[in-house]
């Protein structure tokens, strides 16, 4: 039997303080005989070279950084690291409450440039993100991975959030997704892929064509299916009542229906992810989930 351990959103920032929790955890991981580690994404706070190494460095310590131990996924801070470098969490987030003036200052400075930055920026980010985990994940989203001679794991890549622009660039899927995402969202017809969508590259998309590929072909293969992703599947419901309207519009992720009924019609035994930093199992549309909390609250 494979023993699996997950967690999530290590926000690794170069300092002490949460690169010993890891070490720490994963200390306690190790000694639990875990064989294969599932990180769900944000593994860095903001994508730097000192935070990758930090987290390869602990990964390395205790046996996990090899393909066949480790499974990673980005998450929004490891591909979108310009916002959260000119934003860092706490304690910065303090100073940032305590003077919304100087906040809402860097915010107008910001905003007009994250659109044009995240279009230019998001394919890179991807490919280094890929080349610091070369030994676990591929550079192409979704992956699979044979975790046992009946089991996979699908890895999907859910900061796919300007819908404008795919991996493969191509102008004909370019036009497939607008003209897809007129049709789906009607909200966004007068405002298409405005950054104002997604403020704070917190919201997640999917590219549907490509998850509902990978999973048939596992499916097909009569493989127990373990999907792997960053953004949460909670009905939105949930998360307004729990962390207000403003939360739920800039963390959730689009085509969140659509992509339970792909796990559903494929059968997926379990999703795992991250994002919102906390721990508990739920069920989603019949389809059974865990969220795994960070290092970090
Ligand atoms: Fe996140």
């Amino acid at each position: 039997m494979l023993n699996i351990a997950h967690i999530s959103d290590l926000h690794l920032d170069g300092n002490e303080e949460k690169y010993n929790r890891l070490d720490e955890l994963l200390c306690d991981i190790s000694d639990h005989g875990i064989d294969h580690l599932v990180i769900t994404g944000d593994i860095t706070n903001a994508g730097r070279d000192v935070e990758y190494k930090q987290a390869i460095r602990l990964f390395k310590k205790y046996g996990y950084y090899e393909h066949s131990r480790l499974s990673v996924i980005p998450g929004n801070h490891d591909l979108y690291p310009f916002f959260f470098r000119k934003f860092p969490r706490k304690p910065e987030w303090d100073d940032i409450k305590g003077n919304p003036k100087l906040f809402l200052k860097n915010l107008k400075e910001i905003l007009p440039k994250l659109r044009q930055y995240s279009q230019s920026n998001y394919s890179a980010e991807c490919k280094r993100f890929a080349s610091y985990f070369k030994q676990s994940c591929l550079t192409k989203y979704p992956y699979e991975k044979n975790l046992s001679s009946n089991s996979a794991l699908v890895g999907i890549d859910t900061n796919n959030i300007l819908p404008t622009y795919h991996l493969d660039g191509s102008r004909i899927k370019l036009f497939k997704n607008t003209i897809d995402h007129i049709r789906t969202r009607s909200h966004l017809i007068h405002s298409l892929y405005e950054y104002s969508d997604n403020p704070l590259c917190c919201n997640g998309d999917v590219d549907l064509e490509s998850v509902e590929t990978v999973l048939k072909r596992q499916y097909q293969k009569r493989k127990t299916i373990i999907v792997v992703m960053h953004h949460y599947l909670y009905d939105k419901r949930t998360v307004v009542s729990e962390e207000g309207e403003v939360f739920a519009e800039t963390m959730g992720i689009y085509q969140r229906n659509k992509l339970l009924a792909l796990f559903k019609k494929y059968k997926v035994k379990l999703v795992l992810h991250g994002h919102w930093h906390i721990t508990e199992s739920y069920i989603a549309k019949d389809v059974e989930v865990l969220n795994g909390a960070g290092i970090n609250d």
